[in-house]
């Protein structure tokens, strides 16, 4: 598992180590995954043998740039440049209304459009030169605490395949409408990069009950989190960002939305498949993480 290699690349990484090194990092080539690619049975793609066989191939892409480093671009498919643009285009409507400002900018610098699907290469330059981030492929959903382990190095591990086209407004997993308009305009953000390496130092070093409330927190503001903006509050959650069902429902008045507590938030239980009932707001970005090193110190 990908845990016992991040754990013997330790021990001493300090938590103000905010510009890590390519040679800080560990070696990619180490990380060793269990049934990363398999789809469920309820998957839009499952029993479509062309999106299997699609999908394993870029899986291999992943897997060539743990052996390489090198990040392979996609070419993607008129089919899948449609499915792109039809929910690119739908969700920069609902993000024009409620998107906090800062994402929006970000999106822009970026060079994500709602005309084609952005390359990994092309982002991870431009991220890596304003907040020291980066991308790595990866071939689907990976258990916690490696997922959550590698923030910690500034590292973001991405999918670089597309939902199936049956179900464009729709996807039980990450996939690059996630990653590219969900999380990673975030990262441009230095306070947000911050936070989001002390949630990874703190995964390195969890105990599972610790790693749970980890979970929570990355839950309720990386995922779904809403900020305060000029009076106003504006979401800057993935979860929120990539989906048109949850953008909307966010603000609606079916949500209670409470002022951010972590000590609540690491203790709110949440349902990965029904729509939020309850969110949280933060102040701002700069006391998102200044709390979260406060919790982290604690460990
Ligand atoms: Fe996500």
């Amino acid at each position: 598992m990908l845990t016992e290699t991040v754990s013997k690349v330790e021990p001493a990484f300090e938590i103000s180590n905010y510009a890590v090194k390519d040679e800080d990092l560990p070696t990619f080539r180490d990380m060793k995954f269990e049934n990363i690619n398999e789809l469920h049975l309820d998957h839009p793609g499952a029993k479509d043998e062309d999106y299997r066989t699609r999908r394993d191939y870029i899986a291999g892409l992943a897997k060539n740039f743990r052996e390489t480093g090198i990040i392979t671009d996609v070419d993607y498919s008129p089919r899948e440049q449609r499915v792109w643009r039809y929910v690119a285009e739908e969700l920069e409507e609902l993000q024009q209304k409620y998107a906090s400002p800062f994402y929006l900018r970000a999106k822009k610098d970026l060079g994500i459009t709602t005309e084609r699907i952005p390359q990994l290469t092309e982002m991870n330059r431009r991220l890596k030169e304003l907040t020291g981030f980066r991308l790595a492929p990866i071939e689907g959903l990976v258990e916690t605490r490696g997922f959550l382990s590698w923030l910690s190095y500034r590292v973001m591990l991405c999918t670089q395949y597309i939902r199936h086209h049956s179900h464009p407004a729709y996807t039980p997993e990450p996939d690059i409408v996630h990653e590219a308009i969900g999380h990673i305009p975030m990262f441009t953000n230095p306070n947000f990069a911050d936070f989001s390496q002390f949630i990874g130092h703190g995964a390195r070093i969890a105990s599972d009950q610790q790693l749970e409330e980890l979970g929570r927190l990355y839950w309720f503001t990386v995922e779904f989190g809403i900020v305060e903006h000029e009076g106003d509050i504006k979401a800057y959650g993935a979860g929120l960002l990539s989906s048109f069902g949850e953008l909307e429902h966010a603000f609606s008045d079916q949500v209670d939305r409470r002022k951010f507590n972590l000590e609540e938030v690491i203790n709110q239980d949440y349902s990965y498949s029904d729509m939020q009932k309850i969110l949280y707001v933060i102040p701002s970005y700069a006391e998102l993480k200044e709390q979260t090193r406060k919790y982290i110190e604690s460990f």
